[in-house]
């Protein structure tokens, strides 16, 4: 079955005339794989449908946040009560308090939160309040990871340990940058040696603790081990960046599944957002209430937002939270996420395609490897051209993958078993025009 791109077309060209690259994100215009994005018309469960009306099972979910699958009617029964109700104030709602305290419920290491609107602006908030605490400027990003688009983030490896980081986006001037320091990711020796250099100037570390950003990366239990002992040990602030993870691979998040592992685990600050807000723009960042105490109006690290705690979203977001928080509900989503990993697995060993996949409650991630990257440098090893193969190949048989070998998939409660059985099959066949 092929499926036509005309009316796609027709938008993609339309489209390009009046935004950048006719999209709103870069990712989304399909640069990486060729070809025309799918502009979608309409979602419901597991399946958007495109410009064409054509079917497709939906692996990214807007890329993580849907978690229930689209258009849930318990989420969508809220979003429109609370539309009738008024759709922002500019003043504080009783809705504000219910998602900060069930977020709260559920993410011990955090005493008190605040709501944003994006990812990115949670993460940029989080770094000022660590540098803010600690009256120290330097912060600690690994190769790989993506914390969102501010100035101080968009940066590569310098030269060495000794330097720090340069630019990787025109616009953001080297002195913004200077105080970034990016090591490899897993890699405890030189996580040692950079606190040994630089320990007692640095406010903070941020890392994806299962990365989704270079596809699918955990850290190592010893890695976050040192992560956790090294910050401990030199005053710095380890933060959590849990926007993908963050109610998506546990209900107590990435953090939950590093504690089991680490009696007593905790990061300082978490940044949460994609599912919290169940679809609509909102983010968080918090962590102990003396930490926390140190943001306005209480304290003197500023940051602020006219639609921050936007009634709408907070109330898409509490009924998502409301629906994943109910027994059960976890092990019935990582079971089937487990079932696709496995049966991709299994046909790609069929097909004698190299392959590794891991996977983490509702999100996972697959490699054209024989076996799983620990870092961006071995992830990057992957074979651009058979990846986009594939992509194509699912894609032209209703599937939905990301449209990039470096990001993670997404699995919600909607998808079937009947469509990880159709996915698999997909992929049997897609994974025999590898082999040509
Ligand atoms: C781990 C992580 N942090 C931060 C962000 C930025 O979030 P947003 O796109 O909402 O600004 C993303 C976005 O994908 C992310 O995956």
């Amino acid at each position: 079955m092929t499926h036509s791109t005309d009316l796609n077309e027709t938008l993609f060209e339309r489209a390009k005339r009046v935004i950048p690259g006719g999209v709103n994100s870069p990712v989304r215009a399909f640069r990486a794989v060729g070809g025309t994005p799918r502009f979608v018309q309409r979602a419901q469960g597991a399946y958007f449908w495109d410009a064409n009306n054509q079917r497709y099972i939906d692996y990214i979910g807007s890329w993580g946040p849907m978690i229930l699958g689209h258009g849930h009617p318990a989420v969508v029964e809220a979003v429109q009560k609370a539309v009738t109700e008024g759709f922002s104030f500019g003043a504080p709602t009783e809705r504000e308090i219910e998602l900060a305290e069930e977020i709260l419920k559920e993410v011990p290491s955090m005493e008190m939160v605040r709501l944003v609107s994006s990812g990115t602006e949670a993460g940029m908030s989080a770094i000022r309040l660590a540098r803010g605490a600690t009256g120290r400027s330097k912060i600690i990003k690994f190769e790989g990871c993506y914390h969102g688009h501010a100035d101080a983030l968009l940066v590569k490896a310098g030269s060495g340990l000794a330097t720090f980081g340069n630019p990787t986006s025109a616009g953001v001037p080297a002195e913004v940058v200077q105080h970034t320091l990016v090591l490899e990711y897993n890699n405890v020796q030189q996580l040692e040696e950079a606190f040994a250099l630089h320990g007692k100037d640095v406010a903070c570390l941020m890392i994806e603790p299962i990365a989704g950003n270079m596809n699918f990366v955990r850290a190592s239990v010893p890695f976050m081990q040192r992560c956790r002992e090294l910050c401990s040990q030199h005053g710095a602030l380890l933060v959590f960046d849990e926007v993908m993870t963050g109610f998506r691979v546990a209900l107590g998040s990435a953090q939950s599944v590093y504690a089991k592992a680490i009696p007593g685990f905790k990061p300082d600050i978490t940044v949460l957002g994609k599912v919290i807000g169940g679809g609509m723009p909102l983010a968080a960042f918090g962590g102990p209430r003396a930490l926390m105490e140190q943001m306005a109006p209480l304290g003197p690290v500023y940051q602020a937002g006219t639609l921050s705690g936007n009634p709408v979203a907070t109330a898409c977001g509490l009924a998502t939270l409301r629906e994943i928080r109910k027994p059960g509900f976890f092990d019935a989503l990582a079971g089937k996420t487990r079932s696709l990993v496995d049966g991709l697995q299994a046909a790609a060993a069929a097909e004698g395609v190299p392959f590794a996949a891991d996977c983490e409650g509702g999100m996972f991630g697959f490699f054209l490897l024989p076996q799983l990257p620990q870092n961006y440098g071995q992830v990057m090893k992957t074979e651009g051209a058979k990846f986009n193969t594939l992509f194509h190949g699912l894609l032209e048989r209703g599937v939905y993958i990301a449209p990039a070998l470096y990001e993670a998939g997404f699995v919600s409660a909607a998808h079937s078993a009947d469509d990880i059985a159709q996915t698999v099959a997909a992929a049997r066949e897609a994974f025999k025009s590898l082999q040509k």
